[in-house]
């Protein structure tokens, strides 16, 4: 009875290969072209599968759905090619094969040896990972398999909806961040679900020529990816605008909408004090003691409007803080 429900399992995982392979043949028939090694010089996976194909007790078999599992395509790793040739584990299994990637692992190789497995083929051949060595993952012993699970179908990493989980085993503070009222569409908050980006959208994990990892060379460029309207040119610029938008803003996550280090005014008292910010309550010190409000109605500094403090404070006058094309705008108020 027992051996045949395994059989019916076999059988039926028969046909998603056969299914599978079909995709894959007209996949690689049309890069049948490209220039790759000859498929003997690939190692041979029978003496692995004798103990890890399909039925057997410690079946591995989940690879072959993968990428890597695309038998028509010479470049395709066999078993030996990450876990190394694994000689004394073929005689006695329960020692480690030569490189072991899981967490469940007896004996986890170290982070270069795993790295390597995969280097071998993407450091230059096959999708290539530019300036991994010596970027700030690879010099904290972090593998490619942390964030990698290549047995699986359905890799969490490289999907938008579920990569920031993977990150998030590591980086808790950015966890938190994502969580705050104004974020960045990176985590699920309340009912809707808004993991419309992921990080590698700023971040490239495997390295970078910018700081902090950035898909860019400046935390400028990697905003105006996508904001592009900001980058100007702008015939009034503000400075610290043009200088890095992290003067004002923090890209995960704040309690100040939207995405501000701190709430205005005191966002923008952090920089300007001097008469104007300090009588913030009188605007005596304007243009004619007379000071134009967001409603354009003039108010006689006298008054006190407070108009520096109320309402969106700063902004009600300086509406246009990343820079302004108008001729009269020096001062951004147009
Ligand atoms: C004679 C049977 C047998 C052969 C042949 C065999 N394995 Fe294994 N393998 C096992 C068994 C049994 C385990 C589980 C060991 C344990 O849990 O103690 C295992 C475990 C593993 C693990 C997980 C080890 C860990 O600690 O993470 C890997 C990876 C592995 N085998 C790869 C291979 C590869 C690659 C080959 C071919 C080069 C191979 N095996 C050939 C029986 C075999
Ligand atoms: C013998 C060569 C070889 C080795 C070794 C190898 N890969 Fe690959 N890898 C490939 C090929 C070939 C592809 C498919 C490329 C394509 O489709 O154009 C691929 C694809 C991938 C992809 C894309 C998968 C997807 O589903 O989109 C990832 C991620 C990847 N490899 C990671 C790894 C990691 C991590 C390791 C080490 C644990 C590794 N590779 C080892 C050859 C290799
Ligand atoms: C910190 C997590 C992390 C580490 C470590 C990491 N990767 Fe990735 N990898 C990702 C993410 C996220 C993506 C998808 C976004 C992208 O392409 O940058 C990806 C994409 C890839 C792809 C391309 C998949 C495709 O379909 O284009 C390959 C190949 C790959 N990684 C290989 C590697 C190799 C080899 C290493 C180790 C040298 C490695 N990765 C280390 C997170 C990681
Ligand atoms: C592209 C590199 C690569 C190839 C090819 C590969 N493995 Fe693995 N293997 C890994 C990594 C990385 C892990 C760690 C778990 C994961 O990432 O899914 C692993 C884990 C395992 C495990 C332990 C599973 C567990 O849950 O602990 C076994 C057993 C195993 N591999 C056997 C095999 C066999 C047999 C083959 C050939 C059919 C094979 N592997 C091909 C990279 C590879
Ligand atoms: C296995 C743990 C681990 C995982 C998973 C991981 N990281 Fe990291 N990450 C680290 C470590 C360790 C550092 C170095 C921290 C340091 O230098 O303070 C780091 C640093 C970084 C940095 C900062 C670089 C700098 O210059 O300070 C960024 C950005 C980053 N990781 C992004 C990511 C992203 C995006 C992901 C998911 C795709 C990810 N990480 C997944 C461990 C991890
Ligand atoms: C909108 C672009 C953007 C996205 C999306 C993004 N980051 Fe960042 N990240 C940045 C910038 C810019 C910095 C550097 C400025 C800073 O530290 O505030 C940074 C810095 C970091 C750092 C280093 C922090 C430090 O204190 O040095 C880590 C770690 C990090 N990000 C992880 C992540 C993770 C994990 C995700 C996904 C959940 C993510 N980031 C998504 C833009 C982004
Ligand atoms: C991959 C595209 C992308 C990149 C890169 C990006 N953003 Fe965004 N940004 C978005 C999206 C999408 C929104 C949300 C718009 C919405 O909710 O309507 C957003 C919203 C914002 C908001 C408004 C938030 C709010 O609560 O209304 C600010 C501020 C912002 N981004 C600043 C930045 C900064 C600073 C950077 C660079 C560190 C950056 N963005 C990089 C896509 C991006
Ligand atoms: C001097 C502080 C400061 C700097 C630097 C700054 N911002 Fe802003 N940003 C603000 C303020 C204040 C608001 C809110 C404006 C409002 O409510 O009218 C804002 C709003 C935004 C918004 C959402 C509303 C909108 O105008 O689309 C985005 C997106 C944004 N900033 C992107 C950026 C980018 C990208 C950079 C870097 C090029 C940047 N900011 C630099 C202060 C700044
Ligand atoms: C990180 C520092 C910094 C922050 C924060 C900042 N500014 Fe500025 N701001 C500057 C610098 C530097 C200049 C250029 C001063 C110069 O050219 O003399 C400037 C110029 C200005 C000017 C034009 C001044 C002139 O003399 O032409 C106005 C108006 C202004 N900022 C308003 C604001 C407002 C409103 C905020 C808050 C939303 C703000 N700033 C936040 C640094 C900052
Ligand atoms: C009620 C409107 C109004 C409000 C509110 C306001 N300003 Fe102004 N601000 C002005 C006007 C008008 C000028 C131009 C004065 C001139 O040209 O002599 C100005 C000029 C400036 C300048 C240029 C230097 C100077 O003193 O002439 C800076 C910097 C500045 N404001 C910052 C701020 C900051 C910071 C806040 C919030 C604390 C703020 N302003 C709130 C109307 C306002």
């Amino acid at each position: 009875m027992k051996r045949r429900i395994v059989g019916v399992g076999v059988l039926a995982l028969g046909c998603i290969l056969a299914l599978s392979s079909a995709a894959v043949d007209r996949v690689s028939a049309a890069s049948a072209a490209q220039t790759v090694p000859a498929e003997s010089a690939r190692p041979d996976d029978t003496a692995c599968m004798t103990c890890h194909g399909a039925g057997s007790s410690k079946p591995a078999v989940s690879i072959s759905q993968t990428r890597h599992g695309n038998k028509s395509d010479s470049r395709t790793p066999a078993c030996r090619d990450c876990h190394g040739a694994s000689e004394n584990h073929i005689k006695a299994p329960s020692s480690a094969p030569d490189v072991a990637f899981g967490a469940k692992s007896k004996a986890v190789s170290n982070p270069e040896q795993r790295s390597a497995a995969c280097l071998t083929c993407h450091e230059s051949k096959v999708l290539p990972r530019a300036n991994w060595t010596g970027s700030q993952h690879q010099s904290r012993g972090v593998a490619c398999s942390d964030c990698h699970n290549v047995h699986a179908p359905d890799q969490k990493v490289l999907s938008k909806a579920t990569q920031a989980d993977v990150c998030f085993g590591c980086h808790k503070a950015q966890r938190a961040q994502v969580r705050r009222v104004s974020a960045h569409p990176l985590a699920t908050t309340g009912l809707a679900d808004t993991r419309k980006m992921a990080c590698s959208d700023c971040h490239n994990p495997h390295g970078s020529t910018g700081p902090k990892l950035l898909v860019k060379n400046s935390v400028n460029d990697t905003c105006f990816t996508c904001h592009a309207e900001k980058r100007g040119p702008y015939l009034w610029e503000h400075a610290p605008v043009a200088d890095d938008c992290t003067n004002c803003h923090t890209p995960h996550g704040s309690s100040n909408a939207p995405l501000l280090k701190a709430r205005v005014p005191w966002l923008c008292q952090d920089c300007h004090s001097g008469d104007h910010g300090a009588q913030v309550n009188s605007g005596a010190n304007l243009a004619g003691a007379r000071v134009t409000t967001a409603n354009g109605a003039q108010q006689p500094g006298a008054a006190a409007p407070r108009a520096q403090l109320s309402a969106r404070a700063c902004l009600n006058c300086h509406v246009l803080v990343h820079g302004s094309n108008h001729p009269a705008g020096a001062k951004f108020q147009r």
